[in-house]
């Protein structure tokens, strides 16, 4: 894996602090799937970051399970991608420590991420939640990732990691490499089905779809839908953020353009246009769902697959924690 010859590479990774979520399949997993080709992948279940607002351990255990099974079922090939849980490869929580000593206070304070986390769990408000975003950007530049694919509310993060990674190099010398975010052009932001002027959300159950749900479930949260009290299917994310919203999923779950979406639903009220986008998703998730409930039953085969994904995962981000102590000026051991 020289600089030179090498892919260029992938890093990204989803928290196990809720069941997987249509947001982050249109907004991270469904890119994930469709570069796992033309780059060297890394996709990881970040439970370090999960512990960042309290978590039920039992939960936490299997969450991170039953996400790895989703990863597969979803398209990603095991055989072409590193997949790993963070917390089995120690280099994360180094480089993070390195890194927090290169990263402002203030950088920290204006993290959006943070400003709504920590207003949303006012009580428990840690310094982990707090340094989060550095142990992303630990994340990114151990793999020396070349790309990000992330959801839009992810691209700060990245940027950060930016701003930490030129900032060492202007130091040290080329150390890390500068990612860059990748975000879709549809999808980047799914909004909530009940409240769509706010983010899908795995905290807000009504408003979210998650790709385990049953086909009645998905079919009840489309029907019940929050739209506006016009009858016409069109784009206006400023005026009608239900139906653009709504028509954005439908456009992404069927490959469909925008404009082919309203030509469809033209002179239909939203009594046909709802339960229709209800259905595509049925559609787009029931293999997911069948593969990824076949998969979790295989305890296994996934134990086998997270060995490796951390033994690989280990050997790479160990060469730039190595590297990185060197420049720094801690003796070698
Ligand atoms: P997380 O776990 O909140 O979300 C996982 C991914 O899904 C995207 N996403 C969405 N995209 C579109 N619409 C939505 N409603 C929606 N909800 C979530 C997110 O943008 C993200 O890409 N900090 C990260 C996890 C992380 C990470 C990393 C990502 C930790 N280390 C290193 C990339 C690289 C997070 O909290 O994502």
């Amino acid at each position: 894996m020289e600089h030179t010859e090498r892919k260029k590479r992938i890093f990204s990774g989803i928290q196990p602090s809720g069941d997987l979520t249509l947001g982050s399949y249109m907004g991270a997993i469904k890119n994930w799937v469709a570069l796992q080709d033309e780059y060297d992948c890394l996709y990881c279940i970040v439970d370090m970051h999960a512990i960042t607002v309290r978590q039920v351990p039992a939960d936490l255990r299997r969450r991170s399970l039953e996400q790895l099974a989703q990863y597969i079922a979803c398209g990603l090939d095991p055989q072409k991608n590193i997949m790993f849980i963070q917390s089995h490869v120690p280099a994360h929580a180094e480089l993070s420590w390195v890194l927090g000593c290169y990263t402002q206070f203030g950088e920290l304070s204006r993290m959006t991420q943070f400003k709504q986390k920590s207003q949303q769990h006012a009580d428990n408000i840690t310094s982990g939640l707090f340094t989060y975003p550095v142990l992303m950007a630990a994340d990114i530049l151990l793999y020396q990732a070349d790309l990000v694919p992330v959801g839009a509310d992810q691209k700060q993060h990245v940027e950060l990691c930016r701003d930490i990674a030129q900032r060492f190099n202007g130091i040290y010398g080329d150390v890390f490499t500068l990612p860059e975010p990748f975000i879709p052009k549809l999808g980047a932001r799914v909004m909530s089905l009940a409240a769509p002027e706010n983010k899908m959300s795995k905290s807000d159950p009504d408003g979210c779809v998650f790709l385990m749900d049953s086909p009645d479930d998905i079919r009840r949260k489309f029907k019940r839908a929050v739209t506006d009290c016009e009858t016409a299917v069109k784009f206006d994310k400023e005026n009608k953020p239900g139906v653009s919203n709504l028509l954005t999923i439908y456009s992404a779950a069927t490959g469909k353009t925008i404009e082919e979406a309203e030509a469809e639903f033209a002179g239909q009220g939203y009594g046909v246009f709802k339960p229709a986008v209800g259905d595509a998703v049925i559609e787009l998730l029931r293999p997911i769902r069948e593969e990824a409930e076949r998969l979790i039953k295989d305890k296994a085969y996934l134990q086998g697959i997270y060995a490796e994904g951390a033994e690989r995962a280990a050997a790479v981000a160990h060469r730039t924690v190595r590297k990185v102590y060197k420049k720094i000026g801690f003796v070698e051991r």
